[in-house]
């Protein structure tokens, strides 16, 4: 079977680095590995508005900057179909449908959803769609036919969700759809990247983020006021790595190589940890380190940035050329959907030869 990738993004602001190494970074590995025949990448616009209905200027102007993020990791429209998910109406035909095979009390139970519900104050009224999204998420995966959704680990529970309606959809019908498998980051760091403060949430408004967009002053600016063991005042005293979020960083972004560019008294960051807990280790070296790790991993990112914010209209051709890419696969796997659902009258000749049957005989 062939092996395809969709996976993408509310546009509700820049991508920082957690949506980096959560992700970013592993889809333009697997779109350079040429292991997968189609790479879907979304800009959920529509995802975003089941929260933001009331703010769609603000998720208009992060179309662009979302797409730029994406083209300046590396995906390249050559490779990946990069779409705006609104203008594909087929998704959200198929969730009409899919609505049938899920019930309330599921989407209750959706740990991501619950969470939200609490973050956004929405205990009290939830907009029903913000409610069904993961019903619409399981639409933009399967309307792909995606084997592989490359995620961070909160999405976890989406895919899982889209898994039970595929099943059932296949189960009630026919075998149409397949079944996503997701894709997570193998590093706990990865996993869940703090903000620079420590904090498990990176957010805008707690000024918490490093983004991909970000001078090279202000990434540093935020390396340096990075929390990091409160208990190790004197670089004598033994510091501790647990909940370190300069460390965290280092296990998301360093590797061996490193060291020989930036700090040749150690091989690997093994050797950095256990002098760090020995005591004997400042602060200001590690995140020093850290600092020349992630410029370079951010440097040829921006570069890029620079160049393609150089011809913007360029930017929204990508988008339509995907989008329209998008569209073709989606509304074939929306008619196999409705022949499924026997719900295709036109194209169904045996259908009306059955009816004209019916009528010959009771004449
Ligand atoms: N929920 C994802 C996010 O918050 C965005 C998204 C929408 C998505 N549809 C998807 C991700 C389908 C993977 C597959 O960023």
């Amino acid at each position: 079977m062939d092996k395809i990738i969709l996976t993408g993004d509310r546009p509700t602001g820049r991508l920082h680095v957690g949506h980096y190494v959560g992700s970013l970074r592993r889809r333009v590995e697997l779109q350079n590995s040429g292991e997968y025949s189609k790479i879907f990448i979304m800009v959920a616009d529509a995802q975003a508005l089941t929260d933001n209905f009331e703010n769609p200027d603000k998720v208009r102007q992060n179309i662009v900057e979302v797409a730029l993020d994406y083209l300046s990791c590396g995906l390249d429209p050559a490779k990946s179909t990069l779409f705006i998910q609104s203008q594909i109406p087929e998704l959200t035909e198929l969730s009409f449908y899919y609505m049938n095979l899920v019930t309330v009390s599921r989407l209750q139970r959706n740990p991501t959803v619950k969470n939200e519900i609490q973050m956004r104050n929405f205990e009290a009224s939830i907009p029903v769609g913000f409610f069904t999204y993961p019903i619409s998420q399981a639409s933009d995966i399967t309307a792909f036919k995606a084997t592989t959704v490359p995620v961070g680990e909160d999405q976890l529970p989406m895919i899982e969700q889209a898994r039970e309606i595929v099943h059932k959809f296949n189960s009630v019908y026919a075998p149409v759809l397949v079944e996503p498998q997701a894709l997570i980051p193998r590093n706990a760091a990865c996993l869940r990247l703090p903000g620079v403060d420590g904090k498990a949430k990176m957010s805008k408004s707690l000024g918490n983020c490093i983004y991909l967009a970000d001078s090279p002053e202000d990434v540093k600016k935020q390396v340096m006021s990075m929390y990091t063991d409160p208990l190790h005042l004197l670089v004598s005293d033994p510091g501790h790595l647990e909940g370190n979020t300069v460390f965290t960083y280092l296990d998301a972004f360093c590797r061996d190589e490193h060291f020989e560019r930036y700090l040749p008294e150690y091989t690997c960051l093994q050797e950095l940890k256990d002098h760090y807990t020995r005591g004997g280790l400042g602060d200001m070296k590690v995140k020093k380190l850290l600092n020349n790790v992630i410029q370079e991993e951010l440097e040829p990112i921006r570069q890029r940035r620079r160049e393609y914010e150089k011809d913007i209209p360029e930017i929204y051709n990508i988008l339509k050329r995907g989008s329209e890419a998008a569209r073709e696969v989606a509304a074939q796997t929306l008619s196999e959907v409705k022949s499924a659902m026997r719900i295709n009258y036109f194209e169904d000749m045996d259908l009306i030869e059955a009816q004209v049957k019916k009528y010959e005989t009771e004449l």
